[in-house]
């Protein structure tokens, strides 16, 4: 039996047409100790209480840096990873309510495009295998000839020559490999696709490339998009709205242009003021926010807002003791679509807050609370201490 849950208000407005709806999503990974009896000493909080509304025919970017969780909510969304807490409707099903073949047959519906096509693709498979497999898998190849001529339009919709059927991803350049995986995804026609730093993995020439053929294929097949990237210029140009990530949670959302224009939340004001300006006389009295200390380990998360450690605006006591929700600001010109999880948004953007030095004085060391974490393995090796 599917759930059937009520498309809820989000995205934006509210009677915007949801697609995925993601409420509380957590997901923290155990980290075991002991060679004999495996001993739970602490968790990763890879992503820790996340709210995500996408709308049908939208592009969503997610933005953050490494280690804060990005990949992990993407995979939770497709349910490759089993989420903690939390939920995940999909046009209108709740996939937790989903086993077994109705969870794979679903999956079709929800597709990945990876960073590193070459680790992703098979090898020893032709391009070929590796488009009908997925689609043999979704019965998909039952008619020879539909197959024939939909791998025929599948080439020609991701611009690869028809001779690349016959070939194997090594034969391919980057940018290349990265259209049969981009193909491999819609060979299954889903209407979702989360693509997981798409291009970082591609030369500059050729990220414009295949970012505009992301934005032709969804005009052409209504896609979808969830695009995962640490560079905030590839989300700029293709995402309608983006969201910000820092330590397993969302820190400000807002539509495109909107969050370049007025950041309000002092992580994503950091991150933009990092970002050059092609205009010297601009880039020359630009004010740049540079941050103290590194991103905390996810398996000890700063308490309260969790980006306080770091904070330039930080105030005593409630920054370190409550977690501000993701909430509408009382701002002039700032409409309802864009929010931010800081207590005094609306003081820092007036100017009555202003930015303060910070001392890295107050991060707990992890070994502090799990003296058997190897304090050198920092927020992504803290998997390896799992192993
Ligand atoms: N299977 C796992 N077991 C334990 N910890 C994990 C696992 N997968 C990811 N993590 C940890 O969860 C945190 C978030 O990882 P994730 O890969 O989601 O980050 P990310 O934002 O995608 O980073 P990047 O930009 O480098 O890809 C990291 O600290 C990572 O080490
Ligand atoms: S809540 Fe406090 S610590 Fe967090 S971003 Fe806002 S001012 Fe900074
Ligand atoms: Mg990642």
């Amino acid at each position: 039996m599917t759930t059937t849950v009520q498309q809820s208000e989000g995205a934006g407005t509210p009677e915007a047409d949801v697609l995925l709806d993601v409420r509380g999503l957590k997901v923290h990974f155990p980290i075991k100790k002991g060679v004999i009896f495996d001993r739970t000493i602490g968790h990763v909080y890879a992503v820790d209480g996340i709210d995500l509304q996408i709308r049908r025919g939208e592009t969503y970017g997610l933005v953050g840096e490494s280690g804060c969780g990005k990949s992990t909510l993407g995979r939770a969304i497709l349910q490759l990873e089993p989420p903690t807490a939390g939920e995940v409707v999909f046009d209108g099903t709740d996939l937790a309510s989903l086993k077994g073949e109705q969870l794979r047959r679903q999956r079709r519906h929800m597709q990945m495009v990876f960073q590193d096509p070459l680790g992703s693709l098979d090898p020893r498979q032709t391009v070929e295998q590796l488009l009908l497999e997925g689609m043999r898998a979704h019965g998909l190849t039952k008619d020879a000839q539909v197959a024939r001529t939909r791998l025929t339009e599948l080439l020609s919709a991701v611009g690869l020559p028809k001779n690349a059927l016959s070939k194997y991803p090594h034969e391919f350049s980057g940018g290349q490999r990265q259209r049969v995986g981009i193909a491999r995804a819609l060979s299954v026609d889903p209407q979702l696709i989360v693509a997981d730093e798409p291009v970082s993995a591609l030369d500059v020439s050729v990220q414009a490339q295949v970012i505009n053929l992301l934005e032709d294929l969804q005009e052409e097949f209504g896609l979808t998009y969830l695009v995962i990237a640490h560079d905030l210029a590839v989300v700029r140009h293709i995402s309608d709205r983006i969201g910000v990530m820092y330590l397993g949670g969302l820190v400000e959302e807002a539509e495109g242009e909107d969050l370049y224009d007025e950041p309000l939340h002092p992580y994503t004001r950091a991150l933009l003021s990092a970002v050059p300006v092609p205009d010297p006389v601009i880039e020359d009295s630009r004010e740049q926010i540079l941050l103290p200390g590194d991103l905390p380990s996810p398996a000890n998360p700063p308490s309260g807002c969790r980006f306080h450690t770091r904070c330039p605006w930080r105030q005593p006591t409630r920054c370190q003791e409550e977690r501000p929700e993701l909430r509408v600001v009382q701002v002039d010109g700032v409409p309802a679509s864009h929010r931010v999880a800081c207590h005094w948004a609306e003081q820092i953007a007036s100017g009555e807050l202003g930015r303060h030095t910070v001392e890295v004085d107050d991060v707990t060391h992890p070994d502090e609370i799990h003296p058997e974490i190897d304090s050198s393995l920092g927020a992504k090796g803290v998997t390896d201490a799992s192993a």
